[in-house]
C-alpha cells in the first residue's frame, strides 16, 4: 500500500485552501523514495517500446535544444554526451502498474483529474528548458538532485523561443530558486514559468492533471447531442424576399434561440453524460471487455477466498449520486448505474487502486456485490488476482 502524501510544514488543509490551481509551494519529504522505484535501465526500455511515448531532449547550447521522439533503438544511449540530456517517458502509469499504485498518494484530488504519470531521468545539467504548462502538477523527485527554478512573470506564446522544436521562454527573470532531494514534491498550477536542471543524473515523476476548457467541454456536449435527432435552424420569411442575400435579423435571432436549446442542464442526463466524458481515455487506452464474462457466481466465490481486485491501470472512476435512488459509476468513457444499496461498498472501492474482495462491506443483498464486480470485471475496469 502506497501511503498518502505527507503534509508536513503545509498542512493538506492548508494546501487545499492556498496552494492547490492557485500557487507553487515545495512540500519537503512528502513521499518516501521507496515508493518511487524505477531503475534508469527499466525507462530506458520503456522509451525503446512502439506503443508508448518518450522523448530525448539535448541541451546543445545557451538558448538551444534538440528534440528526438522514441521509439529509440537502445544503442541510442551509448551514444550521448556526458552532460546536458533528459529522456522523459509518458503515461508510465499506464504501463506499470507499480507506478500507478502511487496514484493512491493523491486521493485528495478526484480521480478524473489525474492524467499520467511522466518519469524523466537526466545527466547532469538536464533539463527540458524553462517553461510553462496548462495543468497542475506535482513534480516529484524519485533520485538524485534537481534545482527548480520559477518565475512568478505572466508569460505567453510571444515569449517562447523562435525556431526552437520545444516550446521553451526567451528570457526567464528568476523569483524562487529551489533544490528538490529525493521524496520532495514541487506543486504547480497551470502557467507557472519552471525550469528544473539536473544536478548531477537524477530522476523525475511528473504526476499532470487534465481538465477540459470550456471551449472542449461545450464542443464534446454538442457532439453528443449530434447523435441524436435535432431541430434545424429554418429561414423565417413571411413572402418572397426583397434581398436574397441578406441575413436578417430575425434569422439572427432564430439561430440563437435555438442553440439555447442544447444549452446541457443539470439532470440525471447530463450528469452521465459528464461523468462518461470525463473519464474518457486517451487514446490508445482503452480498456477490452474480457473475452469471457465474468459470472456472479464466481465473483461470490472470489470473495469468499479473499480474493484481490485490482483497478485497471488506464481505469478513472467518477462516482455520482445521479438521482435519488440512482448512484452512477463512470469509467472509460461509459456511464453504469447501480443501486444505491451499494454505496458503502462503491466508496471503499473507489478508494484504493487494489484491495481485498472481503474489505468492502456487504450490502443487505449480497448477490448485489457480486453481479455488480462481474460486471466491473467483465468489462476489464477492475482485474481478479485469479
Ligand atoms: C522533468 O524534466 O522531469 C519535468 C519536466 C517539466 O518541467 O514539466
Ligand atoms: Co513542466
Amino acid at each position: 500500500m502506497i501511503p498518502p502524501l505527507i503534509f508536513r510544514d503545509v498542512s493538506r488543509q492548508r494546501f487545499l485552501a492556498e496552494y492547490w490551481q492557485r500557487r507553487a509551494v515545495v512540500l519537503r519529504q512528502a513521499l518516501s523514495p521507496e515508493c518511487l522505484k524505477l531503475a534508469p535501465d527499466e525507462l530506458a526500455g520503456l522509451a525503446c517500446e512502439p506503443d508508448i511515448e518518450s522523448r530525448l531532449i539535448c541541451r546543445t547550447g545557451d538558448t538551444e535544444w534538440s528534440l528526438q521522439h522514441g521509439p529509440f533503438d537502445e544503442t541510442v544511449f551509448g551514444t550521448l554526451p556526458e552532460r546536458g540530456w533528459t529522456l522523459l517517458v509518458q503515461d508510465v502509469d499506464k504501463h506499470l502498474p507499480d507506478v500507478a499504485a502511487l496514484l493512491d498518494a493523491f486521493d485528495f484530488i478526484p480521480d478524473w483529474r489525474l492524467d499520467d504519470i511522466m518519469i524523466s531521468y537526466a545527466v547532469d545539467g538536464g533539463g527540458v528548458g524553462p517553461h510553462i504548462d496548462h495543468y497542475d502538477v506535482f513534480l516529484i523527485q524519485a533520485a538524485g538532485r534537481r534545482r527548480w527554478r520559477l518565475s512568478d512573470r505572466a508569460f505567453t506564446e510571444e515569449d517562447l523561443l523562435e525556431d526552437c522544436p520545444l516550446r521553451v521562454l526567451r528570457g526567464f527573470p528568476v523569483d524562487e530558486d529551489w533544490v528538490l532531494e529525493p521524496g520532495d514534491v514541487l506543486y504547480l498550477p497551470p502557467r507557472v514559468g519552471h525550469w528544473g536542471t539536473a544536478l548531477g543524473e537524477c530522476m523525475t515523476w511528473s504526476v499532470g492533471m487534465r481538465g477540459p476548457s470550456d471551449a472542449e467541454l461545450m464542443a464534446a456536449w454538442a457532439a453528443h447531442l449530434a447523435q441524436g435527432e435535432r431541430p434545424h435552424l429554418g429561414d423565417s420569411i413571411k413572402g418572397p424576399v426583397e434581398n436574397p442575400t441578406r441575413l436578417s435579423r430575425q434569422d439572427i435571432a432564430n439561430a440563437c434561440s435555438l442553440m439555447q436549446g442544447g444549452v446541457p442542464q443539470d439532470d440525471a442526463a447530463f450528469r452521465r453524460w459528464l461523468g462518461g466524458y470525463l473519464t474518457e481515455p486517451k487514446p490508445g487506452f482503452e480498456i477490452d471487455p474480457c473475452e469471457r464474462p465474468t459470472s456472479a457466481e464466481q465473483s461470490a466465490h472470489w470473495r469468499t477466498e479473499g480474493r484481490w481486485l485490482y483497478r485497471h491501470p488506464w481505469a478513472r472512476f467518477a462516482l455520482l449520486e445521479t438521482d435519488a435512488d440512482t448512484l452512477t459509476l463512470c469509467c472509460q468513457g461509459e456511464a453504469l448505474d447501480v443501486d444505491k444499496a451499494l454505496a458503502p461498498a462503491l466508496a471503499v472501492l473507489c478508494r484504493q487502486r487494489q484491495l481485498p474482495i472481503d474489505r468492502l462491506p456487504l450490502p443487505p443483498n449480497p448477490d448485489l456485490l457480486d453481479a455488480l464486480l462481474a460486471e466491473l470485471v467483465t468489462r476489464g475496469w477492475l482485474q481478479s488476482d485469479e
